[in-house]
């Protein structure tokens, strides 16, 4: 039930910052600016702000998500960040910047929808949405297909909160988090129980600190693979909190979904 709570305020949070226009976050005066002023912001939840061009796949949606480029019209978000599959208009991407107000952002609008089928609140939270028109110059975000880099230390990154109950943030902030294995994610002291060990993947310290928040959702948590190239490994999905100890942030397992994400690309024409 804690779990389900989390899904709906985050909908809720999300549908307060689309009321607000992602694109004017509520605090902007929050964030350091993003030149060598020596001012290290706070992240995420712990971290410090991405360079430009340092994660070109990130995309904010205007719901209040986040996402990464899965090709140059598809971006792979949170289920829990759309509707129902079929035909959307009312999603704008915004991409190739970490501060959203800059002039050189791109913006696209969305046209379709794709819900993961299963989707009921619980697990199967992953989405693509297709872009009115392809994006150039940015590189994509290639997907884990197997289980091998479903460990290790991930990188986190989006423009949500930088504190539980924060607000939403103008530049990009980043940080990493360990791996977190099924057992003890839902070991008593941490989800006891409420995580679908196949289906999702915890990543945080035990301590706390450290860690996605609402608004985050959709975006991804990645890590370099064996040819130094990033690759996704998950989906910002649900928390209890955000940076509370014992417990992790829940990413949806991007391996687990890879050959039904790959099948819904296709579908979609990308
Ligand atoms: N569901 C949240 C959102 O809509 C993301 C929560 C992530 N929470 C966490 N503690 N890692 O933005």
């Amino acid at each position: 039930m804690a779990r389900m709570r989390n899904l709906l305020g985050a909908a809720a949070a999300a549908l307060t910052v689309a009321a607000m226009g992602a694109l004017t976050p509520a605090a902007p005066a929050a964030a350091a600016g993003p030149t060598g002023d020596g001012v290290v912001s706070p992240s995420v939840v712990g971290g410090s702000q991405a360079a430009q061009g340092e994660f070109p796949f990130m995309v904010r949606l205007s719901m209040g998500c986040g996402g990464a480029l899965y090709s140059s019209d598809l971006v792979l978000t949170a289920a829990h960040c759309v509707g129902r599959t079929g035909t959307n208009t009312s999603i704008t991407a915004t991409l190739g910047v970490v501060d959203l107000n800059s002039s050189s952002r791109i913006t696209r609008s969305s046209n379709y929808v794709y819900r993961a089928p299963g989707y009921n609140g619980y697990g199967d939270d992953w989405a693509l949405i297709r872009l009115s028109s392809p994006v150039t110059g940015l590189s994509t975000l290639k997907i884990a297909t197997t289980t091998a880099y479903d460990s290790g230390t991930f990188t986190i990154a989006g423009w949500g909160a930088n504190r539980e109950g924060g607000a939403q943030q103008r530049y990009l902030l980043k940080a990493t988090v360990p791996f977190v294995d099924d057992a003890t994610c839902n070991s008593r002291s941490m989800y006891n129980g409420q995580v679908i060990a196949a289906e999702e993947i915890c990543a945080g310290y035990t301590a706390g600190g450290v860690d996605t928040c609402q608004g985050d959702s959709g975006g991804p948590m990645f890590r370099r693979d064996a040819a130094n190239a990033w690759i996704q490994v998950g989906i910002v999905s649900w928390g209890d909190g955000c940076a509370r100890p014992n417990k992790p942030g829940v990413y949806t397992q991007v391996s687990y979904f890879a050959s039904a994400i790959q099948s819904a690309a296709s579908s979609l024409g990308g």
